[in-house]
């Protein structure tokens, strides 16, 4: 057979892909506010400061944040806190992020019943620019937990920066006692790669950290 080898298509692309770091940067997730992810049952957009009294919800609970490292905030911290995490659009740099309001549809928020509710956020933030890092987060609110939703946004998000940021894998760090977010590490096909011990001092006592990870092959691979 002659000619010029047929150009690589689905997994294969994927695979041929992978070579020196290559984010797509700058990315400006302003666009995901008119033109969200959406899954079965929940749209994902850009948290807004408007989304407070919601994110308050789960923000107040001290169950919600025990392994987040958000210490305990009044409402006009909270909001403020939102407020600032809201901010975040532009992925360009390291420790630029953006955080995804996960709204159910149909259950209303808490301040505007004509509003849906936003039941917990999901972070992507950029670990490292020189090596294509990104590292993945979320909270979600304890009412609506053991019932799908963190997992069905959590794959959405993933989808997303895998095909649209196009790092070569993701990560996520976890305290290492957090049992319920290393189980949706390991629904999401991640791998745990290591355990960091000692690696923070929080209220009183060193913890260990938890280390998750997925290559973008591996991703792909489970798609297929
Ligand atoms: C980590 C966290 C998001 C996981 O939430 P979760 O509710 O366990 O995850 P999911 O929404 O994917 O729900 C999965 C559970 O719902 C069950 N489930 C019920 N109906 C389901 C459905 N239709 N689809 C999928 N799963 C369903 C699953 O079996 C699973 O239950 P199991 O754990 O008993 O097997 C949540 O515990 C959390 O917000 N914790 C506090 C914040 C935190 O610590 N964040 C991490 C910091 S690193």
């Amino acid at each position: 057979m002659t000619g010029a080898a047929a150009p690589a298509s689905g997994r294969d692309a994927v695979v041929a892909s992978d070579g020196p770091p290559a984010l797509r940067f700058p990315y400006d997730a302003s666009a995901l506010t008119d033109a969200p992810l959406r899954t079965e049952r929940l749209v994902l957009r850009p948290l807004e400061a408007s989304d407070a009294p919601d994110v308050f919800e789960y923000q107040r609970l001290a169950e919600g944040i025990r392994y987040l490292p958000w210490p305990e905030r009044d409402r006009v911290e909270a909001y403020e806190h939102t407020a600032k995490r809201a901010a975040g659009r532009l992925l360009a740099g390291d420790g630029d992020f953006v955080v995804f309001a996960a709204i159910l549809l149909g259950e209303p928020s808490i301040d505007d019943a004509a509003r849906d509710r936003v039941i917990g956020d999901f972070m992507v933030r950029v670990s490292s620019v020189q090596h294509a890092q990104l590292e993945l987060g979320w909270v979600l609110h304890p009412d609506f937990q053991g019932r799908g939703p963190a997992r069905e946004a959590a794959g959405a998000v993933m989808d997303f920066a895998f095909e649209t940021l196009r790092p070569p894998r993701l990560q996520a760090f976890l305290d290492a006692r957090n049992a319920a977010s290393a189980a949706l590490c390991e629904r999401l096909g991640m791998r745990r790669e290591a355990t960091i011990l000692e690696e923070e001092y929080h209220d009183g006592e060193w913890t260990d950290t938890a280390v998750y990870g997925v290559l973008r092959r591996e991703w792909a691979a489970a798609r297929c």
